[in-house]
């Protein structure tokens, strides 16, 4: 049985509760924190967690010999901080995402798991849905040929009281804005999906009418693969916050909400109209065919983190990822802000890794206006099945 600590306890942590709490065999919660231990006590009533001890500093957690794997819920910038010491403390470490704001803090992390031989992974939970699995598993079943070309939308819709929640809407502490925090998700799909990074970024990004937060509301980037491009546009002010996946690939596209599309070309290279119904009969079989997860989001995260320690294995999400990803998002907003196309990997000895250049740099578009320290709970944070 592997006993866990879950460390803040606010809007995200009801998923992890619920994950561990959908793994009654293998997981036992044992201990939560939070700086305001209220809310950890609140917790623990809900979901009748009566032998979870409560604390308000992680030592309360890691001191404990129950304790062998420890969930960061907390804001971005504390999760280096605290995963270091939690992987210092000989614990297994599942952090939130974005996994720190900067590349330096993510070595860190990446270093501590290193030394201590504990798991680190960062939560990628949209990876585990059945409609991006089967994406995955169309891509690499090589049907659709090489990829060309994918298109993401990471449309959300946030009112301007979003920004007023205190760790929300500056550079310092929410690091960004929905480039680092909502499609953060989908950058990270494109890698995983592509099989690696991209070369190289551009970017543009705007603030369009959140007028107390100091980060953009809006990017657009272009992601250079070796032979394909990745278009994504990340954004807070997309009405009906319609998510968009298409993958062009040389023989067919497929598209999140589902649809498939397999051109066939005439005599003179334009497209007949009936298309290739063989090669898109065989990518529906492929969708027929395919086996729901038994799990979604966080609760099959968790529950691959579970499978990953019992077993010894690498978790599927693993800290490595999560670098990758910020790693990205950094070379976006340097894209953007320098207005220039931004090679990656970034240097390691810049002020672009260290997070200091993106903090000097970065155009504050807005004076943060709001510091609510809660926010009532959303009434959905889902839109068409995903999560941010
Ligand atoms: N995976 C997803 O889809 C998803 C969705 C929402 C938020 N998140 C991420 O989850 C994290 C938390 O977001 P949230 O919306 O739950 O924020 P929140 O503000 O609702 O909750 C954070 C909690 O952490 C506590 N806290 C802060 N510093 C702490 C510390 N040093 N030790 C212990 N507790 C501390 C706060 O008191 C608060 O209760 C962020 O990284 C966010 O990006 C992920």
């Amino acid at each position: 049985m592997i006993g866990v600590g879950v460390v803040g306890t606010g809007n995200i942590s009801p998923l992890h509760l619920r994950g561990y709490l959908a793994h009654p065999g293998e997981a036992r919660v044992v201990a939560l924190c939070d700086i305001v231990p209220e809310r950890a006590a609140a917790r623990r009533a809900q979901f009748a967690l009566d032998d979870a001890a409560v604390s308000a500093h992680i030592d309360g957690v890691l001191a404990r010999d129950d304790v062998d794997l420890v969930s960061i819920a907390t804001p971005p910038s504390t999760h280096a901080e605290l995963a270091i010491r939690a992987l210092r403390a000989g614990k297994h470490v599942l952090v939130e995402k974005p996994m720190a704001p900067s590349l330096a803090e993510c070595d860190a992390m990446l270093a501590a798991a290193r030394e201590s031989g504990r798991l680190l992974s960062v939560v990628s939970q949209n990876r585990f849905r059945d409609d991006l699995a089967l994406l995955k598993a169309v891509v690499d079943s090589g049907l659709l040929g090489p990829v060309a070309s994918v298109q993401v939308d990471s449309a959300w819709w946030r009112g301007l009281a979003y920004y007023d929640l205190h760790w929300r809407g500056t550079w310092e502490v929410e690091g960004g804005g929905p480039t680092l925090n909502h499609a953060i998700h989908h950058l990270d799909l494109v890698a995983w999906l592509l099989g690696g990074p991209p070369q190289s970024v551009a970017a543009l990004m705007t603030n369009a009418w959140h007028v107390n937060a100091e980060v953009e509301d809006l990017s657009a980037a272009v992601l250079q693969y070796p032979r394909a491009l990745a278009t994504v546009v990340a954004s807070v002010v997309h009405h009906g916050q319609d998510q968009r996946i298409v993958i062009q690939g040389r023989d067919a596209a497929v598209t999140l909400p589902w649809s498939v599309r397999a051109e066939h070309a005439g005599g003179s290279g334009h497209p007949d109209a009936a298309g290739d119904d063989a090669l898109m009969g065989r990518i529906e079989a492929l969708r027929a065919a395919f086996t729901p997860l038994a799990h979604h989001g966080h609760t099959a995260q968790i529950g691959d983190v579970l499978a990953a320690i019992t077993q010894g294995r690498a978790p599927a999400v693993t800290g490595a990822h999560g670098r990758r990803t910020v790693e990205i998002v950094t070379g976006i907003y340097r894209a953007a802000i320098e207005r220039r196309v931004v090679d990656l990997p970034l240097a390691g000895d810049d002020d672009w890794y260290s997070g200091a250049a993106l903090l000097a740099h970065a155009p504050r578009f807005h004076a943060k206006t709001g510091f609510v320290a809660e926010h009532p709970a959303p009434v959905s944070t889902r839109a068409a099945g995903w999560e941010q």
